[in-house]
């Protein structure tokens, strides 16, 4: 999705922009016709009290915000050999299907994942909205309804991008789900999980979204549990996280507990979903939690029960020596109301199709069978 810098306030210029992005992606994003253009918004930017920085690596001028921790960390240095670099975003609840899907902001997130050169993506469940016979209302929140419909979108319009850059210490990566799990060279792959919503589908059907997606995405999309699942990249041990049920009034409890189970194993971080609630920690064994936002706009369920919807995504560039993080730098990029597209009334629908049609979505199976045109 690209955005016009005319109609936009510093601090709306601000908020969208990732740290550490290069100046031709903000010219991109933003359809800033020229780099003077685009030096002259940063510097408006912070006139105006937002801070934006620019520096040079490798030939090409990336814009920082100095105010994120990104830049008060020395990373260290990767002349030893023991030691490497992993980027991975992750995202969660993209809930497709639901009228409140983001699809144009799951596929902002992937483009970012390219510019920045993630290793690999995590999906951390409810990647559909599924079905839940006991509420009523849910067909009428739904553009997609069913199984088909919903899984069927995701195996066409899900994003996929292509590396634009190859690691030159291969990664190391394992899960028990699955022995010898293969990372696309072509595409930077998404390990995912399962969540309480694509569970549904089973409940209600025996259909699970795994077995589909991976017959037939399979080149990009690799899952490695209902509810939970572990991977380790380089030694280091991740715990893939979908809780269930309602969450208490600090969502940190429930992470803290996960955390705490945590210390006692060789886990170095968990990542959750679900809560559609972004929030970051540390235990004091040194076990590090993240609760990533949703990317999907809030329910009319959510709305009813007054919960809360982060909307946004986790960018995680760790530094790991013998299995462990000895250092990270997380950024959480986030969307606000403005950013969102009410399928409901049709509104960026039209924007949405385009975009599908340019990435070379199959349209005719998108009208066919999802009944979206
Ligand atoms: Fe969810
Ligand atoms: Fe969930």
């Amino acid at each position: 999705m690209s955005y016009s810098f005319e109609n936009m306030s510093p601090q709306e210029i601000y908020a969208k922009l990732a740290n550490t992005t290069s100046i031709d992606y903000f010219i991109r994003k933003y359809n800033i016709p020229d780099y003077e253009t685009a030096l002259g918004i940063i510097e408006m930017c912070n006139l105006n009290g937002f801070e934006l920085e620019t520096y040079m690596k490798d030939d090409i001028m990336y814009i920082a915000k100095p105010k994120m921790t990104r830049l008060n960390v020395t990373p260290p240095s990767l002349d030893d050999p023991t030691v490497t670099n992993l980027k991975i975003m992750v995202i969660a609840d993209t809930h497709y299907g639901n009228k409140g899907q983001q699809w144009h902001l799951v596929r902002e997130a992937y483009l970012d994942a390219q510019e920045w050169g993630a290793d690999v993506i995590f999906h951390l469940g409810d990647l559909h909205d599924g079905l839940y016979p006991d509420r009523k209302e849910t067909p009428r929140q739904q553009i997609f309804r069913g199984f088909d419909q919903q899984v069927l979108f995701t195996r066409l319009a899900h994003p996929r991008v292509e590396r634009l850059y190859k690691r030159t210490d291969p990664l190391k990566i394992t899960s028990p789900a699955i022995r010898n799990l293969k990372l696309s060279d072509k595409y930077i792959p998404t390990i995912a999980i399962l969540g309480s919503h694509d569970e549904t589908s089973y409940k209600n059907g025996m259909a699970t979204a795994d077995v589909w997606l991976t017959e037939t995405r399979g080149e990009d999309m690799t899952f490695i549990g209902q509810d939970s699942g572990i991977v380790t990249i380089n030694g280091v041990k991740f715990l893939l996280d979908h809780p269930g049920g309602g969450k208490a009034k600090a969502v940190s409890y429930s992470i803290q507990k996960r955390m705490e189970e945590a210390d006692n194993t060789d886990i170095a971080a968990v990542l959750t979903g679900h809560y559609h609630t972004i929030w970051f920690g540390i235990s004091p064994k040194g076990t590090y939690g993240f609760c990533v936002g949703s990317m999907c706009d809030r329910t009319q369920f959510q709305n009813k029960k007054i919960l809360k919807n982060d909307v946004g995504y986790l960018k995680l560039d760790l530094w790991t020596k013998d299995g462990k993080i000895i250092a990270q730098t997380p950024e959480m990029v986030y969307y606000d109301q403005n950013d969102m597209w009410d399928e409901s009334r049709g509104v960026g629908k039209q924007k949405c199709l385009k975009l599908m049609r340019d990435d070379g979505v199959d349209m005719k199976k998108m009208r066919d069978i999802c009944g979206y045109y």
